[in-house]
């Protein structure tokens, strides 16, 4: 590329901001990735880290190490839809891999410059735009990957997030979420009788917990599924798990997610579910 990279990246006008892409100076890189705020998403810019001090260490790195084998080295041009994208490193991993149109989604200002900046810098063709989880229905068409990472207990409305998230799916969808309590799969029976309370005492059985308050200092953390829970309702969204390639972690193809035609979403929110 011979282009002159030399520009703000950033929405601010202070010179600092000024980095130049092709030849950057690592104090002026480390002093601009400084003022794009507290990063999430520890990404490597020319040996320069976003976020050294993480408290989970490498992260995402530390996850990407074990589900990247859920991926073709060369994806070939395949589409994909980061949901919940932060600064983008899966985005930016994937793109990396070969990926086509990488399209990543967030409600946060401050990831989504992060992710515009590191992107720029790595000279990565990668979308970012403001959006929730629960207007992706509306982009249009669906993506080979769509990855649902790390947002499932932030939202108030987890199942009404993935029944928007599934229609997105073509091909294989890459979910993670944080989980607490029992660790074992259930084997989950068609019905209960309505006198089997005993059920509900087997900390395997699938649930998710209810935070009325906070959890590790954070609001938006609502509810923490066990292991059985999230599975049973990535089962329940009509998806098929193919590959658990780490315990937070599941690889779904779509399976039954219609009935009659029809998604159920769109069946459960009319009342034909
Ligand atoms: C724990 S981070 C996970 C980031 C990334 N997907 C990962 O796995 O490393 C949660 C991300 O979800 C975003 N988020 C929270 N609520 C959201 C919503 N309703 N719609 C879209 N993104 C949301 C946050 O801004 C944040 O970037």
């Amino acid at each position: 590329m011979t282009t002159n990279l030399q520009q703000p990246i950033s929405h601010s006008d202070d010179t600092d901001s000024l980095v130049d892409l092709n030849t950057p100076d690592i104090l002026q890189l480390t002093k601009k990735v400084e003022s794009l705020g507290d990063w999430f998403h520890n990404i490597n810019l020319d040996g320069v880290p976003t976020a050294p001090n993480h408290f989970l260490g490498d992260y995402p790195n530390i996850k990407w190490k074990h589900i990247s084998s859920a991926f073709p080295d060369d994806l070939k041009g395949a589409s994909v839809l980061d949901v919940g994208c932060n600064a983008g490193f899966y985005s930016i991993a994937l793109k990396q891999r070969g990926a086509g149109r990488v399209l990543g989604v967030d409600v946060d200002d401050r990831y989504l410059d992060q992710g515009r900046f590191a992107a720029q810098f790595l000279h990565l063709d990668i979308e970012f735009e403001k959006r929730t989880v629960y207007e992706v229905d509306s982009i249009e068409g669906q993506f080979d990957y769509v990855l649902f990472m790390g947002v499932f207990y932030h939202l108030r409305y987890p199942l009404l997030a993935l029944d928007k998230i599934v229609k997105k799916v073509a091909g294989r969808l890459i979910f993670q979420t944080m989980l607490r309590g029992s660790k074992h799969a259930y084997p989950v029976k068609p019905n209960y009788d309505f006198w089997n309370k005993k059920i509900f005492t087997d900390p395997d059985f699938p649930a998710a917990y209810f935070i009325e308050n906070s959890y590790s200092n954070d609001q938006t953390n609502w509810f923490i599924p066990n292991r059985s829970g999230a599975e049973g309702m990535l089962r329940s969204a009509g998806l098929e798990i193919v590959e658990h390639p780490e315990p937070e972690t599941w690889v779904c193809v779509p399976n039954s997610v219609q009935r009659d035609g029809r998604y159920i979403l769109d069946m459960e929110l009319d009342g034909t579910l």
